[in-house]
C-alpha cells in the first residue's frame, strides 16, 4: 500500500498544511521528518483556522497518529505551548495520538539566542531566519554535541552534556560580544520541562515499522521547500535541513522504499520570505496585488512575503532534484481577474539562455527571467470543487504548467478551506 510524502516545491508556504490535512483523511499516520517550529502550516476547516508549527497537520484529525521524527529539531517549550494551544481549540492531543522520537535533538534557548545574535551581526547581509534557533541546533547535531530528548531521562549524562555544549557556545557568545550562559541557565528549564515532554517520547522507528507491516498508510509532511533545501536551494539563503522527500526516510527511521509517492506542493505564482535571490519577484503594483489577494504574510514571524510570477524552471528543477511524482497546485484563485498572467520559462545569464537555476550565488542573483504571457480569466476559480467548474483559460494555464514542469497536477486547491480541493490523481492509489 502506497505511502505519500508531501514536500514544498518552491520557497515554503505553498499550502502544505492544507494539502496534508486534506490527504490525512486517507492516511493513518502523519510524520514530520525535518525542520522545526520555523514552519507555519495553516489549516482551515469549516471556517476555523489552525496554525501549526511543530505539530504534524494530521493532529486535528484526532484518530490519526501524529509523529515527530528524529530528523526534526525539537524545542520542548514550543512543543508544550503548541499542544496547549491546540487543546484550547477543542482538539484532543495526548501521548496516544502524538509521539516524538526519543533520539530527536533539542533546540535550547542558547540556539535561538545565537541565531538572533548572528543575524544581528550580519546586518544587511542577514539570511532573514525565523530566529527559532534552527540552524544552530542542526549545527550541534552534526557536531555530535546535541542534547537529545532521551538525555532528559538521565540527569548525570545531562549535566556532562550541558558542560560540553557551553564550552563551545560561550566561546561563540564571547566573540559576538553577547552575554555568556551558565549550566544552570540550561539545566533548570530542562529539568522543569522534562516531565511534561517525556510522556510523548517513543521509539518511533519501531512503531513506524510495526504500523507499516500492519498495512497502515503513512503520510510524510515536509516543511519549508526545495529552494530552501540546504543542498538544492539558494545557498546560503536556505534553512539548515534537507527539505526534499529523500530525507523523509532518514528523518523518520524508515527505508527509502517506505516513502512512496512524492507530492510536490506549489502555488500558481511564487512567494519567498526572508532574504536571497528571487528571479521572478515583482516589486511593482502587481506584486502588491498578489500579496494582498493571497494574504501573503508569514505564519511564524508575520513578515510580508515577497511575491512574483510562477517560475516553471525552478519548479521543474525541484521536481528533478526531489523526485517529485506529481504536483498539488494551490492558490489558483489568487490569479482570478488578472488581465494577463506570466510564467517564467527560461533564464538569461550574462547574455546566454539557460534552462536551469545555477548554483553559484552571484549567478543566481544575476539571472533574468524569460516570460511567456497568458491571457487571464475573468470568471472565478475560488471554491471550485471540480475540474468542470474552472474557466477555460484557467484550465489552459494549468495544462501548460504541467507541460513546462514535466509533471502532472494531481491536486488543485482553490481556497484555504479544506474541501475546496480538486483531486485528479489519488497519490495513495499510485
Ligand atoms: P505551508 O507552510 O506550506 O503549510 O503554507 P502556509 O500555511 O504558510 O501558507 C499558505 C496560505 O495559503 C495559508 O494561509 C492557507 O490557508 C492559504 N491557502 C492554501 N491553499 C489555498 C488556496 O488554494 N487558495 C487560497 N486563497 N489560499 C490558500
Ligand atoms: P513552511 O514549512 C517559508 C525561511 C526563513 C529564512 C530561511 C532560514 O511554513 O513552508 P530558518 O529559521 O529556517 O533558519 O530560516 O528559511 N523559512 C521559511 N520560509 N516557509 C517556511 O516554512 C520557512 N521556514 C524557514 O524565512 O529565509
Ligand atoms: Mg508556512
Amino acid at each position: 500500500m502506497a505511502n505519500v510524502a508531501v514536500v514544498g516545491a518552491q520557497w515554503g508556504d505553498e499550502g502544505k498544511g492544507k494539502i496534508v490535512d486534506w490527504l490525512s483523511s486517507r492516511a493513518d499516520v502523519v510524520v514530520r521528518f525535518q525542520g522545526g517550529h520555523n514552519a507555519g502550516h495553516t489549516l482551515v476547516i469549516n471556517g476555523v483556522e489552525y496554525k501549526l508549527s511543530l505539530l504534524p497537520s494530521g493532529v486535528v484529525r484526532q484518530s490519526k497518529l501524529s509523529v515527530i521524527g528524529n530528523g526534526v529539531v525539537f524545542d520542548p517549550w514550543a512543543f508544550i505551548r503548541e499542544v496547549n494551544a491546540i487543546k484550547e481549540k477543542g482538539v484532543t492531543v495526548n501521548p496516544e495520538n502524538l509521539i516524538v522520537a526519543e533520539n530527536v535533538p533539542l533546540i535550547l534557548p542558547v540556539h535561538s539566542a545565537l541565531d538572533k545574535a548572528r543575524e544581528e551581526a550580519k546586518g544587511a547581509g542577514k539570511i532573514g531566519t525565523t530566529g527559532r534557533g534552527i540552524g544552530p541546533a542542526y549545527e550541534d547535531k552534526v557536531a555530535r554535541r546535541a542534547i537529545r530528548l532521551c538525555d532528559l531521562t538521565d540527569d548525570a549524562v545531562l549535566v556532562e552534556k550541558v558542560d560540553a555544549l557551553l564550552a563551545h557556545h560561550n566561546a561563540l557568545f564571547r566573540a559576538l560580544g553577547a552575554p555568556e550562559m551558565t549550566p544552570a541557565d540550561i539545566l533548570e528549564p530542562l529539568r522543569e520541562i522534562a516531565p511534561q515532554v517525556l510522556p510523548y517520547a517513543a521509539v518511533v522507528w519501531k512503531q513506524l515499522d510495526e504500523l507499516r507491516r500492519a498495512g497502515k498508510r503513512i503520510l510524510f509532511e515536509g516543511a519549508q521547500g526545495t529552494m530552501l533545501d540546504i543542498d538544492h536551494g539558494t545557498y546560503p539563503y536556505v534553512t539548515s535541513s534537507n527539505t526534499v522527500a529523500g530525507n523523509a526516510a532518514a528523518g523518520s527511521g524508515m527505508g527509502p522504499r517506505a516513502v512512496g509517492y512524492v507530492l510536490g506542493i506549489c502555488k500558481a505564482y511564487t512567494t519567498r520570505v526572508g532574504s536571497g535571490p528571487f528571479p521572478t519577484e515583482l516589486t511593482d503594483d502587481i506584486g502588491e496585488l498578489i500579496g494582498q489577494k493571497g494574504k501573503e504574510f508569514g505564519v511564524v514571524t508575520g513578515r510580508k512575503r515577497r511575491c512574483g510570477w510562477f517560475d516553471a524552471v525552478m519548479v521543474r528543477q525541484a521536481i528533478k532534484t526531489g523526485g517529485i511524482d506529481g504536483i498539488a497546485l494551490t492558490k489558483l484563485d489568487v490569479l482570478d481577474g488578472f488581465d494577463e498572467v506570466k510564467v517564467c520559462v527560461g533564464y538569461r545569464l550574462d547574455g546566454q539562455e539557460i534552462d536551469y537555476y545555477p548554483a553559484n550565488a552571484g549567478a543566481q542573483a544575476r539571472v533574468e527571467p524569460i516570460y511567456e504571457t497568458f491571457e487571464g480569466w475573468k470568471d472565478t476559480t475560488r471554491g471550485a470543487r471540480s475540474w468542470a467548474e474552472l474557466p477555460a483559460q484557467a484550465v489552459k494555464y494549468v495544462r501548460h504548467i504541467e507541460e513546462l514542469i514535466q509533471a502532472p497536477v494531481a491536486l488543485l486547491s482553490t481556497s484555504p478551506e479544506r474541501d475546496d480541493t480538486i483531486l485528479m490523481t489519488d497519490p495513495f492509489a499510485d
